[in-house]
């Protein structure tokens, strides 16, 4: 006969299926204890509960997500799309892909405020039909570094000291005044640019050069950016430590609360062209990431829309869980030679297999919406085996006569570029580390140069005066007038590191931020 109360759903079992009858007391001798340690209820419940949390992300810990698709419009200006990329998520017109989105900030732990300057992460997963591509971008078009090899130590500079556990801005300073590379970064970071209002109302980019390819193999460079339907939203620092005092959460609850009322937050995505050669015309290397391509000579083309329309169910299960990699393209979409680029693409799928687990791809948050079909087996938590339907479960290897997976038909032409050169430890050749960053700079509008000056004048006046002086150096090679006035600033007795200033605030502000993206 069946147990009618163990099948009943609304009763609390443990793992195991057992009923539990009694949530409120362990078992212990007589009422007032010992405890016994065949409390198996009891060492079941504790013992998960140790285990709830994962490693955090060591960037990147603090985000919000949501699910959305992405609909192609078929075409790239005049022509169909298919000219450039064989990449179905582009070549089908209307076609609707879904996705994933992780926004985030950087620096900061799991539970930090969501006001900080810091650059925020635009992480999207489509799930295509020749399964997932990953673009995981930033909100800023630009990187701090271009040598994958300085990433642990920029990192390091922005986390707490290692002692104090205190962020500190002479640590960041320290680090950045030997790295002319970040000027342009700084220049973005330090203006109202480094604290979008929210997640809603920011671009995102994938900001290196990437490569598509065609049915004949033929490659060209490409950027990605997206942006929002509902406007770009800056604040200054003062707008920023108001929201902080009254919610730490902002950006989360604006995402949150949009998607629950039915205001879908929409993007539409644009691609810049460029042939696949370096460029000796132009006075920096196109794969280099911390350079803007200006908009007035590689055109922004829209290619698609992203919508967002549903929140996760579970944070954890999904926010936390998912795992995105620079690695994770599809046919049709390739690398570049972008030195950053290629680092990254180790750094993921290691720093995931350590944070989430071996099988972090099972994940229904990270596994392809399409058939899967592997001859990898066990690891840790493996729960299920892919199995084709008419898959041999003996044959767990290829290439096989009695059964097993078989190699996929090629799509298209393979890309073969031809590679040669010294193997060496080098600069690359057109570094021109500080011409973008003044052009930027001069770009701003009066109130985001005034709050460009007086944030950096605020981070940099406690700091020694060798690496006051090597910035001020730095910022008179972007902009003569840039250095000037950083200069001034801290020379003079008027700012205090704890003051701050009120920019001019409300529409105007927000409509020059748009009428200034649309420059940059
Ligand atoms: C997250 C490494 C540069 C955007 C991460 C994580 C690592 C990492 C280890 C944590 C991933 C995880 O735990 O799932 C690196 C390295 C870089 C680099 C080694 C340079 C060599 C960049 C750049 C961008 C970027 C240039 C933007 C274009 C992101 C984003 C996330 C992230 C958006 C969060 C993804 C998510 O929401 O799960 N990065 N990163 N990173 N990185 Fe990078």
């Amino acid at each position: 006969m069946e147990d009618k109360q163990s099948n009943n759903e609304d009763i609390l079992t443990n793992r195991q299926g057992h009923p539990v009858t009694d949530n409120q007391n362990v078992r212990t001798v007589g009422n007032r204890g010992p405890t016994t340690l065949e409390n198996y209820d009891f060492l079941e419940k504790i013992s998960h509960f140790d285990r709830e949390r994962i490693p955090e992300r060591v960037v990147h810990a603090r985000g919000a997500g949501a699910h959305g698709y992405f609909q192609s419009y078929g075409t790239f200006g005049d022509d169909p799309i298919s000219k450039y990329t064989r990449a179905k998520v582009f070549t089908d017109k209307d076609k609707q892909t879904p996705v994933f989105i992780r926004f985030s900030t950087v620096v900061h732990g799991g539970h930090s405020p969501e006001t900080l300057r810091d650059p925020r992460g635009f992480a999207v997963k489509f799930y295509t039909e020749d399964g997932n591509w990953d673009l995981v971008g930033n909100n800023l078009k630009v990187f701090f570094i271009r040598d994958p090899l300085k990433f642990p130590d920029l990192v390091h500079a922005f986390k707490p000291d290692p002692v104090t556990n205190l962020q500190d801005g002479e640590r960041i300073f320290d680090f950045i005044s030997q790295t002319p590379e970040a000027m342009q970064m700084i220049t973005f970071l330090f203006s109202p640019w480094g604290i979008p209002a929210n997640y809603r109302n920011m671009q995102g980019s994938g900001v290196h050069a990437y490569r598509w390819v065609n049915e004949e193999g033929k490659a060209v460079l490409v950027k990605y950016h997206f942006e929002p339907k509902q406007g770009i939203k800056n604040l200054t620092q003062q707008e920023a430590d108001e929201i902080q005092g009254k919610n730490f959460n902002h950006a989360t609850q604006d995402l949150y609360e949009a998607i629950e009322q039915g205001d879908y937050p929409e993007w539409e995505l644009f691609v810049q062209i460029m042939s696949d050669d370096d460029h000796p015309e132009l006075d920096f290397d196109p794969l280099d990431p911390t350079k803007l391509w200006y908009k007035d000579e590689f055109p922004w083309v829209p290619v698609g829309k992203l919508i967002l329309n549903k929140n996760p169910e579970n944070y954890f299960a999904e926010v936390e869980q998912v795992a995105f990699g620079t690695g994770v393209l599809v046919d049709g979409l390739d690398f570049s030679d972008d030195k950053l680029l290629q680092g990254r693409t180790f750094s993921y799928s290691d720093t995931q297999r350590y944070r989430v687990g071996t099988n972090y791809l099972k994940l229904p948050i990270n596994a392809p919406k399409k058939h899967v079909a592997t001859n990898q087996r066990g690891g840790q938590m493996e729960f299920e085996v892919d199995k084709g339907e008419k898959q041999n479960p003996h044959v767990n290897y290829e290439p096989s006569i009695i059964g097993g997976l078989k190699e996929a038909k090629q799509s298209g032409k393979d890309h073969t570029p031809y590679v040669e050169g010294e193997v060496k430890r080098e600069k690359i050749d057109r570094e021109n580390n500080f011409g973008q960053a003044g052009e930027t700079y001069r770009r701003f509008s009066d109130w985001e140069r005034n709050e460009l000056i007086l944030n950096l004048v605020n981070t940099l006046k406690p700091c020694r005066k060798e690496i006051q002086d090597q910035m001020v150096e730095y910022f008179t090679k972007c902009d003569e007038d840039y250095g000037r006035r950083v200069k001034e600033g801290l020379s003079s007795e008027e700012h205090s590191p704890m003051e701050t200033h009120r920019g001019p605030i409300g529409s105007t502000e927000t409509e020059q931020a748009v009428q200034n993206a649309k420059k940059m």
